[in-house]
């Protein structure tokens, strides 16, 4: 997978991604990831990237030019090295389409993506139109700017992508995948100020534990998530209660 993100602070991406598991498949090359810093584009001696917004009000709104150009430069490098000429470019903004995890798997499936992310006031309208695939929002809340939103869907894609996930960890993503929430882990002591760990889990029966876990993360999904817990349901009647 080829991560390329547009942005005005690239460091801000390549610092947070080169820690931990990201860090570690970039390194052993089941990802790559270049950060592109689209003031690098700019056409004017100060290298402003902003202006104010025809129409007035407050705020500024990064010039369509840069930002094409800035595009431009990726796709060039995309089809040098043999990608799609039909590379998703992902707009980070509260507008979009709102992230999940089966969106996850779809993006997952691709060679390239592009990540566009926004500052100030929002990104002159004519340039969205003509690179923009996918608007993504990561929530129903407003951030400062593109690049967590942009990390939050690379970590997220990135976990799915094959060879990133050792088996012990890849093993841990089946239990969110089958729709409900993770149930409880414990690890030593056994004891924990007088707080004991549930007596199923140190039996060494694997059935009784299995069904111990599935109960546990109904329990969980019927109280945080609602919303999951009836659609769960649907699929699977039986285990109505
Ligand atoms: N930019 C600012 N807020 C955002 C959000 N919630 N999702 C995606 N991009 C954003």
């Amino acid at each position: 997978m080829n991560y390329h993100v547009m942005t005005l602070f690239p460091d801000m991406i390549t610092n947070a991604m080169s820690e931990s598991i990201t860090g570690r498949a970039l390194k052993a090359g089941y990802l790559a990831l270049e950060a592109v810093n689209i003031r690098d584009f700019a056409d004017n001696k100060h290298n402003r990237v902003d202006d104010y917004p025809y129409g007035g009000g407050a705020g500024m709104v990064m010039q369509a030019e840069p930002v094409y150009r800035c595009y431009e430069d990726i796709m060039t490098r995309i089809r040098e090295q043999g990608g799609s000429a039909a590379a998703k470019v992902i707009y980070l903004t509260p507008q979009g389409k709102v992230f999940d995890q089966q969106m996850a798997k779809e993006y997952a499936k691709e060679e390239d993506l592009i990540f566009l992310c926004g500052h100030y006031e929002g990104i002159d309208e004519r340039a969205l139109e003509n690179i923009v695939t996918d608007y993504v929002s990561i929530g129903d809340y407003v951030l400062t700017g593109g690049e967590l939103p942009a990390m939050v869907v690379i970590d997220t894609v990135s976990r799915l992508v094959p060879g990133v996930l050792n088996n012990e960890e890849s093993a841990e993503t089946e239990s969110f995948s089958d729709g409900l929430l993770e149930y409880p882990q414990y690890t030593r002591p056994a004891d924990y100020n007088g707080k004991a760990v549930p007596e199923v889990l140190l039996s060494g029966h694997h059935a009784n534990i299995e069904k111990w876990r599935h109960e546990k993360s109904l329990e969980r999904t019927r109280k945080f998530r609602p919303d999951l817990y009836e659609a769960y349901i649907k699929e699977h009647p039986e285990e109505s209660r």
